[in-house]
């Protein structure tokens, strides 16, 4: 029939449905064995708020935070859900937007045009990724205003406040871990006239943030991410770049102040773990990039995988209408960059097919280390529609993918007491069309075969990240 064609295309639309309904439960219906060593819970962040007072976000990034935690014990699944309470969302529940965000504009007053990246007032939904440090729990967006909460039981517990004077006006919400020192490794970029990137640690128990490098820059680019392997840290600048002069009063929500400059390069910049010192400079075409895969070195080569766009406009495409995105997802490519170092030649080959993005590997064991498997989630003509598993080194890959339904990151959790890189199981939050309902998908991360799956009691809205805590 016509019609069940028509709900089957857009039926990942739902995804992009407002979800309000703050849920507990303690047994979720299960099909299939979930294994019996699986103990702990899979806390994720989605911005399940897409409307507030009557309008919708204009962007899929600026849906309000809400926290959903899958609990496993003895095979068996529960679950909670529960918004964030940020200050952004103490402003939804009562109508109003008034932090703007990513690319929506806030109701914004007449005394209060300064862009809100440098106003006290910049917003703090802390809806891309969750990270552990310590004993705490923290949600993250791309302000360095991280929010804590506890991971049980999904209360907000208030913002995070540091003890030292660095000054940060954007950051990512992908922190990696430094095992030797346990520190969270992130950058943040303070705008000026001489702008800056500062890399810095986050000592476990620690308020006080160390600095491990800076670099002046003229027109910083937008990075979501970054890359670190066993001796350096490594940010991608991507051609797209803001003028921080301009950014102040340009009026225009905060990404919409970055352009797209196809005919310039992309920067690789180099830094050294130990000392902060800037490695090089290495240079390759343009494109762009969410999301670094892994990266590590070889012999004098630092090799670096990430998924890669022609250019810009995803962002564009996941603008909001009043059903979903409003353009086409472009495609994205696992790509590896091979840099000499010594030398400076960047060179980069395809290490898959097909359309890959939210990339997941076995971070604790090989991050910064040659590996072999990465998954991810992958599109298909309409949305992502398939999880992949591919094996870097040969380049061959195993699909999972189901007839309506649409599934968000693989978050890849080791079996204790194995070796194997893929030992372990592959959970991912899907959206099921058919039923209208999401579930927790369980695979086999060896043969990436389905194991189990436990329905949640409604449609969780599409997210982005997040992590598995034991
Ligand atoms: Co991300």
């Amino acid at each position: 029939m016509a019609t069940t064609e028509a709900t089957s295309r857009t039926g990942y639309r739902l995804g992009f449905t407002s979800q309000d309904e703050e849920t507990r439960a303690d047994r979720l219906p299960v099909a299939g064995e979930v294994p019996a060593w699986l103990t702990g819970a899979l806390v994720r962040v989605t911005p399940a708020l897409l409307d507030v007072g009557g309008r919708r976000v204009a962007h899929w990034f600026d849906g309000l935070a809400m926290l959903n935690r899958f609990g496993f014990a003895d095979g068996q699944v529960s679950y909670g859900s529960r918004f964030i309470e940020s200050r952004a969302y103490e402003g939804a529940k009562e109508g109003e937007l008034r932090h703007g965000g990513f690319a929506t504009d806030p109701c914004r007053s007449i005394f209060k045009r300064v862009q809100q990246v440098f106003s006290p007032d910049i917003t703090d939904n802390p809806n891309v990724n969750l990270a552990r440090i310590g004993e705490r729990y923290i949600a993250m967006t791309e302000t360095p205003m991280p929010v804590e909460f506890d991971a049980e039981t999904l209360k907000t517990l208030g913002h995070v406040e540091y003890a030292d004077k660095l000054k940060a006006h954007v950051t990512t919400a992908h922190p990696h871990h430094n095992r030797e020192r346990d520190e969270l490794v992130n950058y943040v970029a303070r705008f000026s006239r001489v702008s800056e990137y500062v890399l810095y640690g986050l000592p476990a128990g620690g308020a006080s943030r160390r600095v491990i490098a800076r670099m002046p820059v003229k027109e910083p680019a937008y990075m979501h991410a970054f890359g670190m392997s066993g001796s350096y840290l490594i940010l991608a600048e991507y051609p797209l770049r803001v003028n921080p002069l301009k950014l102040a009063f340009s009026g225009k929500p905060f990404i919409e102040n970055y352009t797209w400059r196809g005919d310039e390069p992309v920067k690789f910049q180099v830094f050294e773990r130990a000392t902060g010192r800037h490695r090089g400079t290495y240079e390759t075409d343009g494109f762009f990039c969410f999301h670094h895969v892994n990266a590590f070195e070889r012999g004098g080569e630092l090799v670096l995988d990430l998924c890669a766009y022609e250019d810009a406009t995803v962002i564009d495409s996941l603008y909001l209408d009043e059903t979903g995105p409003r353009g086409k997802l472009p495609p994205a490519q696992l790509r590896r960059y091979t840099v000499d170092l010594e030398g400076g030649a960047v060179r980069s080959e395809p290490l898959a097919d097909g359309s890959l993005e939210l990339p997941r590997i076995d971070y604790g064991r090989r991050n910064t280390r040659d590996y072999s498997y990465a998954y991810f989630t992958g599109s298909g003509e309409d949305w992502i529609d398939r999880l992949v598993k591919v094996d870097v080194r040969g380049g061959t890959r195993s699909e999972w993918s189901e007839d309506g339904c649409y599934p968000g990151e693989p978050v890849f959790v080791r079996e204790p007491g194995t070796e194997a890189e893929d030992a372990g199981v592959v959970l991912s939050v899907v959206l099921d069309a058919r039923s209208g309902r999401s579930f927790l998908l369980v695979l086999d991360a060896g043969s990436f075969e389905e194991i189990a799956r436990a329905e949640a009691p409604h449609h969780i809205p599409f997210g982005f990240h997040g992590q598995f805590f034991k």
